[in-house]
């Protein structure tokens, strides 16, 4: 009677855990929790808070993929023409991958954040400044970054056409000269067009981006993704055509990213819409919020965030849940991590050099020349050739040069001259005249 009454409470007891055990035990923070269904949750950051710890433990637990908030903008890395400065953009990545998140890229080409040299140029040396400040930009980053943000606010904000800028006046056809140009700078990272207002899918101006999409896809064009940005308030509501938005992006073959979410008051309900809208949709790959406490946000009196200083805000709990819920995924094979260029075959010692065309046309051609160092470490590097037929460099990045007839000579930039043993850099240019790879030396003191 003991024994078939136990087993009796013990069925009992079976019956009610049993259904009601989760398949899997629910993420505790958000990267996690985005990470059962392949997706992400990211964040973005700002270097100078990078020392408030209450920050960076909230931004190291929470999220695992990471927007430089302004540090990789124009403005930031290309201060003067010609003249890079990743210092702030760095610290922004080291600390991200340090703290094992990815990275997305933000921003290469923008009417915002220019610099006062970019803003006074205009027609073609506009247009050639873009396409070395993405060679310049994109060759230092290469292979480190998971999506960049090429083109941002393109499309004006009413009737479906674009904005006009310094950049559109340099003809219709900027946009995919710099997506073309990312996609030789960087294969391996995703190229997005990122925008605002272009949620609501009954808009004009989502349309406008809608049918450019369209017609990149249509005509070879190389685009990855579409970010959606995301900053919901009173002008600019969530609306729950939102799934529609996304669903439509993704069906012409590229990834959706909501890449600055924002909702003004943070209502819970709102949040889980749109994480429920992300994870209806296969090709909305992750979701990042732009910034970590209400405190951190451009639009802190809007307290549009999922913390409040140090807490959790009930936004937190629905972002949580809902991220919880999702299907898990069907093919959980890890995103792949970029796969660096072929470089040349080491050298016992100091180093070696190899040039390669990566794009021509008539009358010019733009090269990636790859240095590896041999089998030591080395904390400079000089680079020569000789050009065979009359070529003539018309720009080049990522390296300083000096030509004396034929002979070109290039010494490492500021920030590029220590290489690991055995590690590689890049750096590249823009050329007059027939596509040639002539032999190069190398040396290093
Ligand atoms: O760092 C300086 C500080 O030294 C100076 O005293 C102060 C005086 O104004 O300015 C500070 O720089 C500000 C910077 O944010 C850092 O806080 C700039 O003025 C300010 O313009 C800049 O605003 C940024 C804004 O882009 C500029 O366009 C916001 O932080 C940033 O969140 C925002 O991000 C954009 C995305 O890139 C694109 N989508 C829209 C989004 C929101 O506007």
């Amino acid at each position: 009677m003991l024994i078939a009454a136990a087993v009796g409470v013990l069925g009992v007891v079976t019956a009610v855990i049993v259904p009601t055990m989760p398949a899997g035990a629910a993420a505790s923070t958000l990267g996690a929790a985005a990470a059962q269904s392949g997706r992400y949750f990211g964040t973005a950051i700002s270097a100078g808070r990078l020392g408030d710890s209450q920050y960076t433990t909230i931004a190291g637990r929470e999220f695992n993929m990471v927007t430089a908030e302004n540090e990789m903008k124009i403005d930031a890395t290309e201060p003067n023409r010609g003249q890079f400065n990743f210092t702030s953009g760095d610290r922004v990545y080291n600390w991200a991958v340090q703290n094992g998140k990815r990275v997305r890229g933000h921003t290469l080409a923008w009417h915002g954040q220019q610099p006062g040299w970019m803003q006074s140029l205009s027609g073609g040396s506009l247009r050639q400044a873009m396409i070395d400040h993405i060679n310049g930009v994109m060759g230092h980053y290469k292979g480190k970054i998971y999506a960049w943000d090429v083109v941002n606010e393109a499309y004006a904000d009413s009737g479906g056409g674009r904005r006009d800028s310094n950049l559109q006046r340099t003809g219709n056809d900027w946009i995919e000269v710099a997506f073309r140009t990312a996609r030789n700078a960087d294969p391996n990272a995703k190229l997005c067009y990122n925008d605002y207002n272009i949620d609501n899918w009954t808009w004009a101006k989502t349309q406008g981006v809608y049918n450019m999409v369209k017609d990149f896809k249509a005509r070879g064009v190389p685009i990855d993704c579409v970010g959606l940005q995301s900053h919901f308030n009173s002008g600019s509501p969530y609306n729950s055509n939102y799934r529609t938005t996304i669903s439509s992006f993704a069906a012409l073959g590229v990834d959706v990213q909501i890449t600055e979410l924002d909702i003004q008051g943070a209502s819970p309900q709102t949040y889980a819409a749109v994480v429920n809208d992300c994870l209806a949709v296969a090709r909305c790959a992750g979701i990042t919020v732009w910034g970590v406490r209400d405190q951190d946000s451009w639009r802190s009196g809007d307290t549009p965030l999922l913390f409040s200083g140090g807490n959790k805000k009930p936004a937190y709990d629905a972002v949580l849940n809902a991220l919880n819920s999702a299907s898990p995924d069907p093919d959980p094979t890890p995103t792949p991590t970029p796969t660096p260029t072929p470089t040349p075959t080491p050298v016992p010692d100091g180093c070696a050099a190899t040039i390669t065309t990566t794009n021509s046309w008539q009358g010019g051609f733009q090269s990636t020349v790859t240095v590896q160092a041999g089998g030591a470490a080395i904390s400079a590097w000089t680079v020569r050739w000789t050009w065979p037929g009359g070529q003539s460099i018309s720009s080049l990045w990522n390296g300083q040069q000096s030509v004396s007839g034929s002979s070109v000579t290039v010494r490492n930039a500021a920030y590029n001259g220590s290489i690991a043993a055995g590690g590689s850099t890049t750096f590249g240019f823009t050329a007059n005249g027939t596509a040639a790879t002539p032999t190069a030396t190398c040396t290093s003191p």
